[in-house]
């Protein structure tokens, strides 16, 4: 098998097992949970009464943070994580039938996608960077919006060490671009999170010492947030900016042209 399918492999498996609520209270989720939180909230929604997909869903944090009354669905691509989510979340009473695995080959025609499927909020955290092509997947899911719903994108912002897992370095200027070339509009965006960015070398730790450093500043941060309103806790964040830090996450609503 050559090298860069193993790595593929590796990247998609990379979830596979990690259930335990302290693995859900870790930064490296948490932080992305409430990227999502905060960008709904400053457009008038919460994660309460809507039809949501999660594409890409990867440990299923942000389905845990969905209020009972939510429609979930939601797409990954790693058979065996796929099914200890849903297990995951069948045990907090969700309604898993739409927490499906998606074959990358055959996204397009995943029943997710059919056209009479309608969604008040896509949410695609750390995905689309991801992508050889992400305007197409953006047009694609444009089409299963609801008239008044919303695209939410969340992607990684001044990263200190580059992830070879990545295929495009994001800002602003290329999230209009995709937008534009989707067909939809960037109704809100915003650079938010300074304090994944100075940890972030940190959080990459694989083995050995370096992986329970990760585990440590990630759970540290995890706790830290809990208490915090997603606004609150980038509001303080803002402050870094004075030590050096940078926003390491932007957020962007996206809505039908
Ligand atoms: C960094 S993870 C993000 C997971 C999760 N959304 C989060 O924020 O933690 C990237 C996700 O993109 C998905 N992904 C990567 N390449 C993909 C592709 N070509 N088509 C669909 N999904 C893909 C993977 O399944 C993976 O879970």
């Amino acid at each position: 098998m050559n090298e860069q399918i193993k790595d593929q492999e590796k990247f998609y498996s990379v979830y596979r097992g990690r259930q335990g609520a302290l693995y859900h209270l870790a930064y490296m989720r948490t932080a992305k949970v409430k990227a999502v939180q905060h960008m709904l909230g400053l457009n008038g929604i919460s994660l309460r009464g809507i039809r949501i997909l999660d594409y890409g869903f990867g440990t299923g944090t942000l389905f845990r943070a969905c209020h009972p009354s939510c429609s979930i669905a939601g797409v990954e691509v790693d058979r065996e994580n796929v099914e200890a989510v849903r297990a995951m979340l069948t045990a907090r009473k969700f309604n898993v039938d739409d927490i499906q695995q998606m074959d990358v080959a055959h996204w397009k025609e995943h029943p997710l996608l059919a056209a009479d499927r309608v969604y008040d909020v896509i949410v695609l955290s750390h995905v689309l960077e991801h992508l050889d092509d992400p305007v197409e997947v953006l047009t694609r899911l444009g089409r299963n919006l609801a008239i008044t719903g919303m695209i939410v994108v969340l992607l990684p912002l001044n990263e200190k060490r580059p992830d070879p897992n990545h295929k495009w370095v994001c800002d602003a200027e290329l999230v209009e671009r995709w937008a534009r070339s989707s067909g939809l509009v960037v109704a809100d965006l915003k650079e938010m999170d300074h304090f994944v960015q100075p940890v972030q070398p940190l959080l990459h730790g694989e083995s050995g010492l370096r992986r329970v450093v990760a585990q440590g500043v990630s759970l540290g941060l995890g706790l830290l947030q809990a208490p915090f309103s997603p606004a609150t806790w980038f509001r303080i964040g803002g402050f870094m900016k004075y030590l050096g830090a940078k926003p390491g996450q932007l957020g962007a609503v996206l809505r039908k042209g």
